[in-house]
């Protein structure tokens, strides 16, 4: 059995000002009729050999109106797990290994972000059901990106033996090692065995309880004494508020990642295992990636909404209202929007996010 859970807390500060406080970029419509959200439950919908529950999403109380209808018009029935305030992923996980575990039950839980776009569906879907498989044996499964560039806002996976004979593609991690520098990120290209954590995972609810009271005993007897005073009302599940707000902050990475993959040989701590993703994964963090998996035309634009170009190549412009002309112009994001209009080189999307900080230090 494996249960979905889509983690849904971020606020896509880069992708400013389609994304907001109010309406993050995983309920936003980037690319096609979906929401981010939506695609990633409808992406695992149908995966052949396993057995799916109904999706269970993690997210902020703010916005569990939006989400719940976002699941309605998919026609799907889920669980919405509202968090008071956040704490980053571990104890978000942590919350949905909770709620997954009610009556004694301990599926495999298939950890999604929202707000990831995936183009090939199929192999996707392939992937998964063969992660089932090695996590319903125990085993805390990673999905690997072939790295082309030395990110540093991604996880990296050095891949090490190959694990079991069951999966052929499986390797057990050697080494898990969140966010490094721009130097120790280039070395890990160089190196050739290194692969990009895509930031889904695959494991028992059992699994990820016992490995995080092992690494953050500390966040697990927050979330447990937050989950026992909770209450589940209709697709709600709801939690202590002032007991989550005294959960220590960590993502699953710095919280148990690293400790994993350090710790193959230890009995305390499950198996880390690595699968190749091959599914055009794109975690569209900013402008830049957005471009990336849009559709373009035989110059390399993107436009969506009221836009005209004349004499533009790979420029991304997008109107929600106001008609967008751009005349002789390369490699810029310009982005319209009611109340306000972002011009970025597109090799400097990254830094949008200087300007919302500069937008709430005027505040
Ligand atoms: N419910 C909930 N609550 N969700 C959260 C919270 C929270 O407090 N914080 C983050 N999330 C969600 C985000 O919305 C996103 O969907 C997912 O969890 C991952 O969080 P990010 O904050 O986006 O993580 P990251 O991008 O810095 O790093 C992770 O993803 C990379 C790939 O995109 C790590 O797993 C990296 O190792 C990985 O390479
Ligand atoms: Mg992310």
């Amino acid at each position: 059995l494996v249960q979905p859970v889509v983690l849904s807390g971020g606020s896509g500060t880069r992708l400013w000002p389609l994304s907001r406080e109010k309406y993050p970029k995983q309920l936003l419509s980037l690319v096609g009729q979906d929401s981010l959200l939506q695609a990633t439950v409808r992406r695992v919908t149908g995966t052949p050999g396993v057995s799916l529950t109904t999706p269970m999403v993690v997210c902020n109380e703010e916005y569990r109106f939006v989400i719940a209808e976002q699941l309605r018009l998919l026609g799907e029935s889920g669980t919405v797990v509202l968090e008071p305030c956040g704490r980053n992923t571990a104890p978000a996980l942590t919350l949905a290994a909770l709620a997954a575990s009610k009556g004694g039950a301990d599926p495999v839980l298939l950890v999604m972000p929202a707000d990831h776009v995936i183009t090939n569906v199929a192999a996707f879907q392939d992937v998964v059901s063969r992660g089932a498989a090695l996590a319903d044996a125990g085993a805390v499964v990673t999905f690997g990106i072939t790295p082309d560039a030395p990110e540093t806002g991604y996880g990296y996976i050095q891949t090490g033996e190959p694990f079991g004979s069951a999966d052929a593609a499986a390797r057990s991690i050697a080494r898990f090692v969140e966010k490094p520098d721009l130097t120790t990120a280039q070395s890990y290209l160089d190196a050739g065995n290194y692969l990009w954590n895509s930031g889904l995972f695959m494991m028992r609810a059992s699994v990820w309880l016992s490995a995080l009271g092992v690494c953050r005993a500390d966040i697990l007897a927050a979330c447990q004494s937050a989950w026992e005073v909770g209450q589940t009302d209709g697709e709600f599940v709801r939690v202590g508020k002032e007991l989550f707000a005294a959960c220590p902050s960590d993502s699953i990475d710095y919280a148990v990642m690293e400790r994993i993959a350090a710790n193959t040989s230890s009995s305390t701590l499950p198996a880390g295992v690595v699968l190749p993703l091959n599914a055009g994964w794109s975690d569209v963090g900013a402008w830049d990636a957005l471009w990336q998996v849009l559709p373009k035309d035989a110059s390399g634009n993107v436009v969506q909404g009221d836009v005209l170009l004349q004499d533009c190549e790979n420029t991304l412009a997008l109107s929600e209202g106001r008609l967008v002309a751009c005349v002789g112009v390369s490699d810029l994001v310009v982005v319209e929007t009611a109340d306000a209009i972002l011009v970025s080189h597109k090799d400097k999307t990254q830094d949008v996010k200087k300007i919302v900080d500069q937008l709430k230090a005027q505040k």
